[in-house]
């Protein structure tokens, strides 16, 4: 009988004589007088399988005339050893089956190299690319590492909502989400828009992200994280920003920011191990083809320490690293993505976990230190990346949390229910968020954070 197998799993393991079937897109096609050898790929792998079509079959003139680059097909045949030196096996066609044809005029991608701004253009087809293709099945095993590691911790996935009524960032960076006429929305008598007759009964917006409930969910289950899109109208065009992007929020009770760190060490650790272990040939392919420093960046994240320093210690090694910033450094500034790859990529040449930062410049859930002028944050600084993480230990304290909230100009009414978890069997908590394509950037040495997200979302572009 002959069986479907994906290409990967009969490039590793298919044994001449095997009879099977392939369905892929082709890749190439070179045709000699008694043969035509056509790679197809099904995007399992980066390597594709060498298919031999004899011209002794019926019809050989006209089908092999369509089996150009991007037509769907099928074969049918058997294994042989390959006579060729860049494949172990070869499938020998006995039968082809052309799905769908792609007229070589006007198919857009042919067998050249294509810049990944042309390719952004052709969304719907850059995924039969090699190098998007090895981008999601990295990130499909990075999502799938994020799994492992908190599954097997007996972390609790949970699903927060894409739709929220509040900003858990305090930054306003906030997408409405409405049914109101927009030609003709209902006003107030101040003549501001009625939100209270919005679907929601008030003005909803698309979630920054799911901590908030992440951190109501750690009060009943201890430990949970999330794992969800998240979204930010922030006018930031660079090449580590969408507006639409994944993120991993693990919120842990009982736990405080040094657990935090030490977790978000461990987890990071974990995500290179798996991947590694898991698509060699596609991070070989990142390695040779996109920055030769992808493999030894993985293997300093997996068996070196992180470095660690507080705000302060950093905002000192800024200061005497004469430098000229852009931004000017003072104790206070907010760190700039210069200044975080000096620290991470220049000064430990490792990522760097930095702690404790000024409260003014954090968001208003984080926990007052005792110095009355730090909060108990941290964020993991990446070489060529700049922030991969953010986190920190919480405000647990009713007093300290309602001063925090009033301090930053929001309203106390807003978060009546966070309040609460104050008030109910408060306990010290912590966690973190993790930018899932700063990290498949970070893996793969990718420029652009555009190329690491199936269908980008950024200012000015939502096509496909
Ligand atoms: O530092 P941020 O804003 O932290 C939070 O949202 C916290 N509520 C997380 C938590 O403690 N549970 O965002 C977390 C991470 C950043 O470190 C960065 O990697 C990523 O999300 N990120 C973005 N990634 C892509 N595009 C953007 N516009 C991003 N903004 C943040
Ligand atoms: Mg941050």
């Amino acid at each position: 009988m002959t069986i479907h197998r994906p290409i990967i799993e009969i490039l590793r393991h298919g044994t001449p004589g095997d009879r099977l079937q392939v369905k892929g897109w082709v890749r190439t096609k070179r045709s000699l007088k008694e043969f035509s050898f056509v790679e197809v790929n099904d995007g399992s792998s980066l390597s594709g399988l060498q298919v031999v079509f004899s011209a002794d079959l019926p019809d050989y003139e006209p089908l092999s005339k369509q089996l150009t680059t991007g037509t769907a097909v099928e074969f049918k045949g058997e294994l042989v050893a390959s006579q060729g030196k860049n494949q172990r096996v070869e499938l020998r066609a006995a039968t082809v089956k052309i799905w769908g044809t792609a007229d070589t005029e006007t198919y857009p991608l042919q067998k050249k190299r294509h810049s990944f701004e042309f390719l952004r253009t052709i969304g719907h087809l850059r995924g039969r690319t090699n190098t998007i293709g090895a981008v999601m099945r990295v990130r499909n095993a990075c999502a799938t590492a994020i799994h492992q590691f908190f599954q097997e911790r007996g972390f609790l996935w949970i699903h927060t909502p894409v739709v929220t009524a509040s900003d858990c960032e305090g930054a306003g960076e906030l997408f409405t989400v409405t049914n109101l006429d927009l030609e003709n929305p209902p006003r107030t008598p101040e003549q501001n828009i009625d939100f209270s007759q919005d679907f929601f009964g008030r003005r909803a917006y698309l979630t920054v992200s799911g901590q908030l409930e992440a951190e109501i969910m750690a009060t009943a289950f201890s430990n949970v994280y999330t794992f969800g899109p998240t979204f930010r109208a922030e006018n930031s065009n660079t090449s580590r920003h969408l507006a639409e992007f994944w993120m991993v929020e693990p919120e842990m009770a009982f736990c405080n920011l040094q657990g935090d760190m030490d977790l978000a060490e461990a987890f990071l650790k974990h995500i290179f191990a798996y991947v590694c272990d898991r698509c060699p040939e596609d991070m070989q392919f990142f390695q040779d083809r996109i920055d030769g420093t992808v493999l030894a960046t993985a293997e300093q994240i997996i068996h070196q320490e992180f470095a660690r320093l507080t705000y302060t210690e950093a905002i000192a090694l800024l200061e005497k690293s004469n430098r000229s910033f852009e931004f000017p450094v003072a104790w206070g500034l907010d760190l700039q993505s210069e200044h975080e790859r000096y620290l991470a990529e220049d000064y430990c040449q490792r990522p760097v976990i930095v702690s404790d930062y000024p409260a003014e410049i954090k968001a208003f859930y984080m926990r007052l230190n005792d110095d009355g002028k730090t909060v108990a944050a941290m964020d993991v600084l990446a070489p060529k990346i700049g922030e991969i993480i953010g986190g920190s230990q919480r405000e647990e304290r009713l007093e300290g949390l309602e001063e925090r909230i009033t301090a930053q100009g929001l309203e106390l009414d807003a978060y009546w229910w966070y309040l609460d978890l104050r008030r109910f069997g408060t306990v010290p908590h912590a966690g973190f968020g993790l930018g899932f394509e700063r990290l498949v950037q970070f893996m793969t040495g990718m420029e652009n954070i555009r190329d690491v997200i199936p269908f980008p979302r950024s200012p000015g572009n939502a096509e496909f």
